[in-house]
This record gives C-alpha cells, sequence and structure tokens, in this order.
C-alpha cells in the first residue's frame, strides 16, 4: 500500500500514546501462566502482539475481550498449557519467537513456530545455544532460522554471559527458567529493556538484579499469581511524534501515557543532549512500571554521537534519532549499533538509503551512521519500508517536512506495532 505524506504547516494539540508492546507480549505470556483471572487495560492491538494472543490461545488459555483495549486471560498455571494443535505463526515478531521458544522448550510437549520471511530470516541461535545448554531440544534451519520445532523438556538452569545485550534473549531464558532445576544466572554486556524482570516480580516470583546481572533462583514449586495490568504507552512509538514536533518549525505538542522505564528512555537524554525542548510532566508508576506525559517544543538542535551504554536503551528509536539528526547542526554519530543489521530488516542500510533519497548527506558505518544536518529535506520522490514498521514511520517524519510530498511503500507493515499510527498523527498536524 502507498502512503502520500504531504508536508505540514507545524504540530499542535495533544494525543495519548497506545500500549507498549513489549510490555504487551508479557502481560499475555504472564497472566497466561498465573494462576487465576488477570486483567489486561491498555493492550496493544498491533499485529505483533495479536499473534502472542493467539498463540496463547492455541496454547489452550481462555483470554476474552472485555472492551476495546482490554482483556482476561484464565491463566492455564505454569503446568496447565495445552500441545498446541496447529502450528504457531509469530508473523514479523522476534519478541514472540523467541521469548515463546524458551517458554515451550520445558513444556510436556511437542511445538512449532513459524514466522513471515523477515522473521525466518533473523537469527535464532542467539536462544537455541543457551536453551541447549538448559536440556533444550530445538530445531532449526541450518541450527539458526525459523521454523522452529521444539520438544519439550526438563530443563537444568544455567550461567550465561549474554554476548550483546538482548532482552529477548535474557527473558526467553528466564521463561525457560520458571521451570528449570537449579538457578539461572544471566549477565549481560549492557542493561536491556527488564519488562520481563519487573513483570515477573508483579507476578511474584522472586528474583534478583544487581545492575546488568539477573539471577532467579532454583525453586521446586513455582506459581504465579494473576493480576491487574495496565499497559503504559509506547515510548517508541511516542517518538515518532516527539521528532516531528522538534524538527518541524511552530510545534508543540503534549504526548501523554509514555512509559518512562530507564531501560527504554535513552532518546530522551539524546533530545537533551541536542538541546531539545522537552519536558516531563504528571510523573506516575503502574505495576512497577514509570509513566508520564511529554511536552516537547520545536527547536534548534546539536549533532552529537552516540554510542556504547545507552545503544540497548534506545535501539528502537535509531531509525528516528536519524531523521531527527538530519535536522540538527553538525554531524550526529550513531555507533556499536551493529544489532540494527539484524531488525525486522538491516535498519541501517535501509535509514541510509532512505535518508539518502531525501537529500540527508548520511554515511554507513559497519554498526552506525554519520549524519550531516541540517539538510533541506527534497520531496517528489518514492521511499521503500522494506516492510519494516519503523521505518516507514521513521519517513513519513521526515516527509512532513520535505519541500514537496513524498510516497511510503509497503506502508501497511505500520500495523505491526502501531495501527493507529497516521489517525493520532493527523490529530496534531496543521
Ligand atoms: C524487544 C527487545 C529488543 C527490541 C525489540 C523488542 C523485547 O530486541 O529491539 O523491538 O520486547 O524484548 P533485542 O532483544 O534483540 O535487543
Amino acid at each position: 500500500m502507498k502512503l502520500k505524506i504531504e508536508p505540514i504547516n507545524c504540530l499542535q494539540g495533544s494525543i495519548s500514546i497506545p500500549g507498549d508492546k513489549s510490555i504487551t507480549h508479557r502481560s499475555i505470556i504472564l497472566s497466561s501462566l498465573a494462576e487465576g483471572k488477570s486483567i489486561i487495560k491498555g493492550f496493544l492491538k498491533s499485529e505483533d502482539c495479536l499473534n502472542t494472543l493467539q498463540a496463547f490461545r492455541f496454547l489452550g488459555v481462555n483470554i476474552e475481550e472485555i472492551d476495546n483495549n482490554s482483556y482476561q486471560v484464565t491463566g492455564a498455571g505454569l503446568r496447565g498449557l495445552k500441545k498446541a494443535e496447529k502450528v504457531i505463526n509469530c508473523g514479523n515478531s522476534g519478541t514472540c519467537m523467541r521469548l515463546l521458544t524458551g517458554l515451550l522448550a520445558a513444556q510436556k510437549f511437542y511445538s512449532v513456530l513459524t514466522g513471515d520471511n523477515s522473521l525466518s530470516s533473523r537469527p535464532m541461535d542467539r536462544i537455541i545455544a543457551p536453551l541447549a545448554e538448559m536440556g533444550a531440544k530445538i530445531w532449526a534451519e541450518d541450527n539458526k532460522y525459523a521454523p522452529l520445532g521444539i520438544m519439550g523438556q526438563q530443563l537444568k538452569g544455567i550461567h550465561y554471559n549474554l554476548p550483546i545485550a538482548s532482552a529477548q534473549v535474557k527473558s526467553s531464558l528466564l521463561l525457560a527458567g520458571l521451570y528449570a532445576d537449579g538457578e539461572v544466572v544471566i549477565d549481560e554486556p549492557g542493561l536491556s529493556r527488564d519488562h520481563t524482570e519487573r513483570m515477573l516480580r508483579y507476578f511474584g516470583v522472586e528474583l534478583e538484579k544487581h545492575k546488568t546481572r539477573v539471577i532467579m533462583p532454583g525453586a521446586k514449586e513455582r506459581r504465579l499469581e494473576a493480576r491487574e495490568i495496565v499497559v503504559p504507552g509506547d515510548i517508541s512509538s511516542a517518538s515518532f511524534f516527539i521528532t516531528a514536533a522538534l524538527i518541524v518549525p511552530g510545534s508543540e505538542v503534549l504526548i501523554k501515557n509514555v512509559g518512562l522505564n530507564e531501560t527504554r528512555s535513552g532518546i530522551i537524554d539524546v533530545i537533551r543532549k541536542m538541546e531539545g525542548n522537552i519536558e516531563i510532566v504528571n510523573l506516575s508508576t503502574v505495576n512497577k512500571e514509570p509513566v508520564a506525559d511529554i511536552r516537547v517544543k520545536s527547536s534548534s538542535l546539536k549533532g552529537i554521537t552516540i554510542e556504547g551504554d545507552i545503544i540497548p536503551r534506545l535501539i528502537d528509536e535509531i531509525p528516528i534519532i536519524a531523521v531527527l539528526a538530519s535536522r540538527a547542526e553538525g554531524k550526529t554519530i550513531i555507533r556499536d549499533a551493529g544489532e540494527l543489521r539484524v531488525k525486522e530488516t538491516d535498519r541501517i542500510k535501509a535509514m541510509v538509503s532512505g535518508l539518502k533519497n531525501l537529500n540527508i548527506e548520511v554515511e554507513e558505518l559497519k554498526d552506525g551512521l554519520i549524519i550531516k544536518g541540517p539538510a533541506d529535506i527534497k520531496g517528489g520522490v518514492k521511499v521503500k519500508s522494506y516492510w519494516d514498521h519503523r521505518i516507514a514511520m521513521s519517513m513519513t517524519v521526515a516527509g512532513l517536512l520535505a519541500d514537496s510530498s513524498i510516497v511510503i511503500e509497503e506502508s501497511e507493515c505500520i500495523a505491526t506495532s502501531f495501527p493507529e499510527f497516521m489517525d493520532l498523527l493527523r490529530i496534531i498536524c496543521r
């Protein structure tokens, strides 16, 4: 589907951000494993999260829609999942596939997981290797790619040093660890998002956290207790509007209900370092996750270097940060982000080609990119999304400031994480 984006005057007004994708996945998984009825409010009804929901229905969990964004999940308990009669399709979602693999590796039945072309070309050996060390039996194409066949086993504990910070790998091992004989200790080279740890504790699971180490002590019997979960808005989704308001002159917007977990809020630090006008108001906490409103005004920005420990805290925001950087004075250098090459598409390549297409000066690095600003963004072109939701939305934001309209190709992929993106954008565009 082609999406035409016209240049706008400015952004004004306020919007509320839909639920966080990472937290929505975890809310379905943990409430399915709990005992009793959990309520999930603010569920993100994106394709990725609906695939996880469907997976648990196939695994025998009763999940009922209460209203548009609320569900009641009747937990099956840790030992109550049933063999799915069908192949479980994770669609485009790495989180769905990697977290489910850890969980299913410990069940008493066989499961098969598939995904779309993008997901089937993403590395699964990063979970297969440590899970195999725990005793899991997993078959994969070339020992690396989906479809995955998983024959559940009694697993052992593990002490694992993650070669790269990854919340999906960490979470996969923690879910397997719920069933393991012995403790699970995971060390990360940098802190990745910690929603799984927070939510496990919220459901009553004992966990220790020391900086980049997480320890799940071995337990003979474990129980997760049903809870009410309120999913905060997704900072990754909010970032598109935050960036749009910063770069389009004369803008001021209030973005409500944004999850501000420290392990996700690297983009706020980046904006402050670039001298962007951003303010956090109404801070509160829901089920151990901080949430706030964000006020942002158009600003004169400075180019900066983004590297090292901050990278896992903003990994999904790098495409939109590249757009932000195109309007900053001077060079913005992004390094240590080689992980972008194995996301829904190679996001370094996709952004370099997209930005060049819009007349933005950009250089490709092995593990990042260098953007030279401020650029005069040129329209009149077609831009590829590479079937990647975050590339499509980043290019849309760049188009708001172009000198004429642009067309985003294969824009339907936006529904992967943010089906309401265009509707919300229209509310604040003037
Ligand atoms: C996610 C973890 C990150 C992130 C992805 C969602 C999660 O991936 O990029 O969009 O929900 O755990 P990695 O675990 O590969 O870093």
